[in-house]
């Protein structure tokens, strides 16, 4: 969690920091901060709130001036979000100053050590106790040579006492020509400009000023200096690293509202082209082919795994969920769906013939991390499955896809889930056809009409009105229950989930028959229930359990196929999804429900992209 940023160049820092932690807050938004130097001095401000409240409070506060500044934006993990806990924390001399994404494990025990030393704390922060400690390591190390020991120096031996995750910016306004970074477990970028530098978790903060990129490794550190650029190094054993530049893809349209209110809501509308460049250049309907190169290259490995273990959190296991039917269905393999916090502590049988899929958005989740981290030990083989390129989970894995949706900036998941389940699905059908477990003209109806859902899916959006009207009937609920079968019985834990994160309305995914060992006893005239009820699979049985909803007094949402005509005399109310074939129905009936969401949180007045509590890349166990 958290968002940090960093500038050393001619510019003025200020805004460019500035405007960089917003497009960071969708990692963190409970505080900011900002410190920069101004050739004499260092002026740090900072606040609890968002960045809108630091630019209010830094106009009057300082002197915005100088051009080299970091900045930072909070999720809190150690101490509650204040003023005092935000970042950057200065060191007790007040001439270092740091920011910090991660968690410093140890910090109870270090700070012991320092508090004996005579430091003294301002804040709850693990953050502060990092800083001092990098500071006690340049005062002994200058009293042990003496000579005036170097920041980097001094940040590699503090470092090397750390346990636990961090991407850090350190500076010290007796050396203000040089910014420190460091990384082991969190994100870190540096944008190379013309004799200028930038840092930032990702590289949205310098898209307009530069597209060459270094991204940090676990484990380096880099020296960036205004005078002699860049060292970067290993902070274990201080060998010096050949930095590798990277040609940034991104553009900065990618990363703005594009004419709409929300990023959520410019997310749900780009889910036809998501999924499209999802399966462009790997699905060639006409001819019969799935090329995929991670599957090509390992496809012996794959093919005689025993299992498939799917690991991921969130929405990301809910796609892991659609994927296990669509596995075992089509490619007649066993697959486990794992929440990733669990698996890594479970003590879970793992063997050399097993195969791990690790699914996740942001490529930075620390379970699914810890989970393709503890597979690899056991010789499994793991298969990432990520959307944002270079991230961490996507350099951990033995092979993987790329999901090709953009940047999804709305906190609450979208396109980042159906174009999971389109690469999933595309991985299902080419072993399939490798396992000759699926018949030619049904690998081939599948590839038809897998081309087909860009379409569908626009289509599906255009009952934006009808489901508007729908959320202002509902949006006063206090629960919700959410019910499916087979495929879409994860449709319905995503659609619950959706509600709950952005709404706040406490709401709950079953599978629709599960509905009779429990939750029957919620349903009254005072409970929406969205059911889905789309013609394929288990439509009779769904169609049932609506009966059994209606002579209960619920109040039934029913997704249904296009032109059904039994669940409309049935249900309150109907929104029509195009017809499809069974195992690509998640891919429509989800869009009814993130609109449906993303209404009652508007109407709510809800903050729909960054929700209360959440942040976007959860970093932290
Ligand atoms: C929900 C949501 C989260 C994420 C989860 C995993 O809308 O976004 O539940 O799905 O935190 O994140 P990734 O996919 O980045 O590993």
């Amino acid at each position: 969690m958290c968002g940090i940023v960093g500038y050393i160049g001619k510019r003025e820092a200020y805004p460019i920091i500035l405007e960089g932690l917003k497009r960071l807050e969708y990692r963190g938004y409970d505080s900011a901060g900002i410190a920069l130097y101004d050739g004499s001095d260092i002026k740090l401000s900072k606040t609890k709130g968002k960045v809108a409240d630091l630019e209010a409070k830094a106009a009057t506060e300082i002197n915005t001036s100088g051009t080299l500044g970091i900045g930072h934006t909070r999720w809190a993990t150690h101490g509650v979000p204040n003023d005092v806990n935000s970042h950057p924390h200065y060191s007790n001399s007040g001439n270092l100053v740091i920011i910090h994404n991660g968690i410093i494990e140890n910090y109870e025990s270090l700070k012991k050590e320092l508090l004996k030393r005579g430091y003294t704390f301002e804040s709850d922060t693990d953050t502060e106790v990092l800083i001092n400690l990098i500071e006690d390591v340049k005062t002994n190390e200058n009293v042990k040579t003496n000579e005036n020991v170097k920041l980097g120096k001094a940040v590699q031996i503090a470092l090397n006492q750390v346990v636990g995750a961090y991407a850090i910016a350190v500076f010290d306004k007796n050396k203000p020509n040089e910014i420190v970074v460091a990384k082991l477990g969190s994100p870190l970028a540096i944008g190379i400009g013309d004799e200028e530098f930038f840092i930032a978790s990702d590289a949205s903060p310098f898209l307009e000023y530069t597209k060459k990129a270094i991204y940090l490794e676990d484990e380096e550190m880099a020296i960036i200096s205004r005078k002699k650029g860049i060292k970067i190094r290993k902070i274990k054993n201080d060998a010096l690293v050949d930095p590798y530049i990277q040609e940034l893809q991104i553009n900065l349209e990618q990363i703005e509202k594009g004419g709409y209110e929300h990023f959520m809501l410019k997310e749900i509308h780009e889910q036809p082209n998501a999924i499209k460049d999802t399966y462009r250049g790997r699905l060639r309907a006409k001819e019969g082919i799935i090329k995929m190169s991670g599957i090509d290259d390992n496809l012996e490995r794959i093919l005689n795994a025993n299992r498939i273990i799917v690991v991921a959190c969130g929405t990301s296991w809910h796609a892991g969920l659609v994927s296990e039917y669509i596995f075992e269905n089509l490619a007649r393999i066993p697959v486990e769906v794992e929440y990733a916090s669990e698996f890594r502590y479970r003590n879970p049988v793992i063997t050399e013939q097993d195969v791990v899929i690790a699914i996740s958005q942001s490529g930075e989740t620390a379970d699914t991390l810890a989970a393709i981290k503890l597979a690899k030990s056991k010789g499994a083989f793991v298969f990432g499955v990520c959307n944002v390129v270079g991230s961490t989970i996507s350099r951990e894995t033995h092979a993987g896809a790329y999901t090709h949706a953009g940047p999804e900036i709305g906190v609450a998941s979208t396109k980042a889930f159906t174009t999971q389940i389109t690469v999933l699905t595309l991985i299902a059908l080419k072993l399939a056809k490798e396992k000759g477990t699926i018949s030619n003209s049904q690998f081939h109806m599948h590839l038809q009409e897998l081309e087909l859902i860009p379409d569908k899916v626009k289509k599906a959006l255009k009952s934006d009105s009808h489901i508007k009207m729908i959320a202002d009937i509902y949006k006063d609920a206090k629960n919700c229950l959410y019910l499916g079968r087979g495929y879409n019985f994860p449709v319905a834990l995503e659609g619950a989930l959706k509600l709950k994160e952005i709404s706040y309305i406490h709401a709950e995914g079953y599978p629709a028959a599960e509905m009779k060992h429990g939750p029957i006893a919620l349903i009254d005239e005072q409970m929406p229930v969205f059911v889905i009820a789309t013609k394929k699979g288990h439509y009779e049985k769904v169609v049932s359990n609506i009966q059994e909803i209606k002579s209960r007094s619920g109040k039934i949402i029913a997704i249904v196929t296009e032109g059904d005509e039994d669940v409309k005399y049935i249900a309150d109310h109907v929104i029509e999804v195009p017809d499809t074939i069974e195992s690509l129905t998640p891919l429509l009936t989800t869009i009814p429900l993130q609109l449906l969401s993303y209404h009652i949180a508007v109407m709510l007045d809800r903050n729909v992209d960054q929700p209360r509590n959440l942040a976007k890349s959860v970093t932290v166990e």
